[in-house]
C-alpha cells in the first residue's frame, strides 16, 4: 500500500527498529511521510499528521529482506519432493526439470507466477525481495527471466550458472564460455547481481572464480550458493573475493567460519532448504558467536524449498539453529539488508524507507512462539517490492 500522505502509527505495543540508539521499546509511535520514516518516539509526545492508525498494542517490525529467492520458473516439482520424504535424497539434477518446462512456458505465464509468489511473500511480510534466474539456461530464456524479475524487484540475480543444461552435458567448459560471454552480455541489462551454484554436480571452483570475476568485470556484485549439499571450497572463494554475501552455508568447517568473519561476508541461511530436503540445518549460533554477520532468506523455488514464508524460516531458525527471536527477526530483515547491501531498509529509522508489518501479536517473539500462524496484519512499504 503506498503512503502519499503522512500517517500517524500509534499504541505500538513492541516497536522493533533496529536502530541501535532506538532500539526496542514499548508504547511507541511512528510517522511515515511520503514513504519514508520521518518520525519515532513515545505515543505521548507524537506529532500530528494527516491519518492516524491505531496499532491497539501489536507489535511493529521493518517489513523483511528475502535476500534468496528462485522465482522465474514454469511447474512445480512436487512429485520430488513426495519421493525425498519417502527416503530419496535432493540432487541438483531437479533444477534441469524445471529447465525444461520454464523454457517451454510463455512470457505471460512465467510474469504471472512472479506476480504470484510476490503477492504471497507480501502478505507473509517480504517487503523486499531478490530474485535470481536460472532455469533458463540458454542466452534468450536467461535474459528474458531476468527481464520479468525486474518488473518486481531491482534486486535481481543472474544465475545462468545454475547448472549445466543437458546440450552441454559434454563440455562444461564451453557453457562456463557461453555463461561469461554472450549470456552475461545479454544478462548483465536487468541484473544486478550474478550468482554461481558452486558444489558438486554443479559448478567447480575455479569455474565459478572466473564467472564472478566476468560478472563483477560486466558491472555486476558477486554472491554465491556453496556449502549446501557437503563440504567445499565455495564459502572460502566468497571470502577470497569478498562477496557480499554466500548462501547456505550448512556444511562449514573452523576455517570457513574464520574467513567469512574475517572478509566481513554474510552468511545467509536458508532453513527451508534443511526442512524440505530432510538434511541437517546450518549452525546459525556456532556463526554468531564467531561474530559472523547471519541472514535469513526463503530460498523459495519449486525444488529444494518451496516455501515464500519468512515467518517460517524465523521459527525454525529459532527452533532448530540456536537463534533468539530476537536475532532470527533481525537476520531475516537487517541481516538481509545487509546481504544485499542496503542500509533503506530493514531498519526503521527516520530518512529510511517506511517498509514495515503490523503484527497480530504483542511481540516479535510470537513469529517463532505461533508457527504456522498468519500473524502478519498488514504491510506498510515505500513503493512495490
Ligand atoms: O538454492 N541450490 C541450488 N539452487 C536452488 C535449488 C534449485 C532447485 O532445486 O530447483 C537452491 O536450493
Ligand atoms: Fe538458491
Amino acid at each position: 500500500m503506498n503512503h502519499p500522505t503522512s500517517i500517524l502509527i500509534t499504541n505500538i505495543g513492541e516497536l522493533v527498529t533496529h536502530d541501535p540508539e532506538l532500539g526496542t521499546f514499548a508504547g511507541a509511535a511512528l510517522v511515515v511521510d511520503g514513504g519514508t520514516v520521518a518520525w519515532i518516539g513515545p505515543t505521548a509526545q507524537a506529532p500530528a499528521a494527516d491519518e492516524a492508525f491505531d496499532a491497539e498494542g501489536r507489535a511493529v517490525i521493518p517489513g523483511f529482506v528475502d535476500s534468496h529467492s528462485h522465482l522465474v520458473f514454469a511447474g512445480d516439482r512436487a512429485g520430488e519432493f513426495q519421493a525425498r520424504m519417502a527416503g530419496e535424497s535432493y540432487g541438483a539434477g531437479g533444477i534441469r526439470t524445471t529447465a525444461a518446462a520454464t523454457r517451454a512456458a510463455p512470457d505471460d505465464e512465467l510474469a504471472a507466477g512472479v506476480a504470484r509468489h510476490v503477492a504471497e511473500m507480501r502478505r507473509q511480510g517480504t517487503t523486499t525481495v531478490e530474485i535470481k534466474s536460472g532455469y533458463g539456461l540458454t542466452v534468450d530464456d536467461e535474459a528474458r527471466s531476468l527481464r520479468i524479475a525486474r518488473g518486481f524487484t531491482d534486486e535481481t540475480t543472474f544465475l545462468g550458472a545454475h547448472v549445466v543444461p543437458p546440450e552441454y552435458a559434454d563440455d562444461p567448459a564451453g557453457y562456463v564460455e557461453l555463461v561469461t560471454g554472450p549470456m552475461l552480455a545479454a544478462a548483465a541489462p536487468y541484473a544486478r547481481w550474478i550468482d554461481v551454484f558452486c558444489e558438486t554436480g554443479a559448478f567447480e571452483v575455479d569455474q565459478a572464480r572466473a564467472i564472478l570475476r566476468a560478472g563483477e568485470a560486466a558491472g555486476l556484485g558477486g554472491r554465491l550458493h556453496a556449502n549446501q549439499l557437503g563440504p567445499g571450497p565455495g564459502v572460502q572463494l566468497a571470502a577470497e573475493l569478498g562477496l557480499v554475501a554466500v548462501d547456505h552455508c550448512t556444511h562449514l568447517t573452523d576455517d570457513d567460519v574464520h574467513a567469512l568473519r574475517d572478509a566481513g561476508t554474510v552468511a545467509t541461511l536458508l532453513p527451508g532448504v534443511e526442512f524440505s530436503t530432510r538434511q541437517p540445518y546450518p549452525d546459525a549460533r556456532r556463526l554468531i558467536d564467531a561474530g559472523v554477520t547471519v541472514a535469513l532468506a526463503s530460498d523459495c523455488n519449486p525444488g529444494s524449498c518451496f516455501t515464500s514464508s519468512l515467518p517460517f524460516c524465523i521459527a525454525l531458525a529459532v527452533r532448530e539453529m540456536g537463534m533468539t527471536p530476537a536475532e532470527a527477526v533481525w537476520a531475516a530483515t537487517a541481516g538481509g539488508a545487509r546481504a544485499l547491501g542496503r542500509t533503506d531498509v530493514g531498519v526503521l529509522t527516520p530518512g529510511n524507507r517506511a517498509d514495515l508489518v503490523l503484527l497480530d501479536a504483542p511481540s516479535h517473539v510470537h513469529l517463532a512462539y505461533r508457527p504456522g500462524v498468519p500473524l502478519v496484519a498488514r504491510t506498510w512499504t515505500a513503493s512495490s517490492a
